[in-house]
């Protein structure tokens, strides 16, 4: 073969496909940045990132130091350690008093390994899946993915940022939706559902036919109200959770389903084929962190006391605009007085203030140059530092 037409026969052999061509994550440029500042020699206070700077609960470290040294690690089952699985669904009645078969728990990679099953799951390419804005980003990057098409709908601060039924079918009418995700407490909100509001969006999806996914990985670090779960309200529902967050366990890559029924087994058939199992050690250390659950009260109650620090004091620094903090360990300040553009204003911040923060344009197209997300799930001395310098910064 001509060497020309090689060359051509390879590069279009290396070409990405349009699916795979999903936005990065900016919160990685604020990273990277602050992460030059800090090889400089300078301090910076990190509230960019969505994780808990706890370790997992001893209870978690010793199971899978335990594991480790009987040796073998084998593949499970494709739906997960059935201690575990019955372990889970213990929680549902020990937290919410609710009654959940174990066999509707699947065991997942993370939330993040349980929306590719789940979409996979329910949807088919070309369907409309409503999600919510401001919102995690990746749920509309992976619907897009895999061939769905992600339908944002704004939320507003008159309804707490929670979607209602009225929207959510006004838009089904335009043009009829698959399915709605939503998330309580949210990302990158921190705001909540009220049970009503919970209730009420899904028998509006319920009545039009519109497949309902709960996003419930903040649950556990509520403060405002209980949180709700899903499962609790109907068996329709598929709820999506996490031992990332409560439990302190990002890197584990462990979480968890409760699916309707008619799904187990074709989302069984899906793991077997696209992992075969979950990583075991996780789901071993999983199982024990429930034993561990005094320890996360307690760096939950750091969380409350930041959330304390941040809501006093980021008005006397000067950012006296931002939603309500009910649950997970964000705020999401609206910094319009300031700039229109958060990320600049978050690029300003941390090389002049050293304060890394997310600015509101990965989770929000449309207004989120007004917005910056703050994380404050490190240290109440972090957070009372990170107040100062904002104050003299912006003062
Ligand atoms: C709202 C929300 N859902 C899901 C995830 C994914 O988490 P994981 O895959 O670690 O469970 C995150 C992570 O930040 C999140 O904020």
């Amino acid at each position: 073969m001509h060497e020309a037409t090689l060359r051509d026969r390879v590069a279009e052999l290396l070409t990405a496909s349009d699916r795979s061509n999903v936005p990065p994550f900016m919160v990685m440029d604020v990273m990277s940045a602050a992460e030059r500042i800090e090889a400089a020699g300078g301090h910076v206070i990190h509230m960019e990132v969505g994780q808990p700077a706890a370790p997992a609960p001893r209870t978690a470290i010793a199971a899978a130091r335990a594991a480790l040294d009987f040796g073998r690690i084998d593949y499970t089952s494709a739906l997960g350690i059935p201690s575990l699985r019955e372990r889970i669904a213990r929680h549902y009645h020990d937290t919410y008093g609710c009654a959940v078969d174990p066999g509707r728990i699947v065991v997942t990679t993370g939330s993040s390994g349980g929306f590719i099953l789940a979409f996979l799951a329910m949807f088919e390419p070309g369907d409309r899946v409503a999600v919510t804005v401001p919102g995690y980003p990746p749920y509309r990057h992976i619907l897009t993915a895999l061939g769905c098409e992600p339908v944002l709908i704004e939320t507003s601060g008159e309804t707490r940022h929670a979607l209602t039924g009225d929207t959510l079918l006004a838009m089904h009418r335009k043009s009829p939706l698959k399915g709605v995700l939503v998330g309580s407490p949210a990302n990158p909100t921190g705001t909540m559902m009220s049970r009503e509001a919970l209730t009420h969006l899904m028998e509006a999806a319920q009545s039009a036919g519109i497949r309902f996914i709960s996003d419930e990985i903040y649950h556990g670090l509520d403060y405002a109200f209980p949180a709700v779960t899903a499962a609790e309200l109907s068996e329709r529902a598929l709820v999506i959770n996490s031992f990332s967050k409560y439990f302190c366990m990002t890197g584990w890559r462990i979480g968890w389903m409760v699916v309707p029924d008619p799904l187990v087994r074709p989302i069984e058939r899906l793991q077997q084929n696209l992992a075969i199992s979950v990583p075991t050690l996780s789901q071993i250390a999983a199982e024990a962190a429930f034993d561990g659950r005094e320890e996360m009260e307690a760096v939950k109650r750091g969380y409350v006391e930041n959330r304390r620090i941040l809501i006093e004091g980021l008005p006397k620094a000067g950012l006296t605009k931002f939603l309500p903090a009910d649950g997970a360990f964000y705020l999401y300040a609206d910094v319009s007085d300031f700039t229109a553009d958060s990320f600049e204003f978050a690029k300003r911040m941390l090389e002049q203030a050293q304060v890394a923060a997310t600015p509101g344009v990965d989770f929000d197209p449309f207004h989120g140059r007004n917005f910056i997300r703050f994380c404050y799930a490190r240290s109440a001395d972090d957070m009372r530092e990170a107040v100062a310098r904002i104050a003299r910064w912006l003062g």
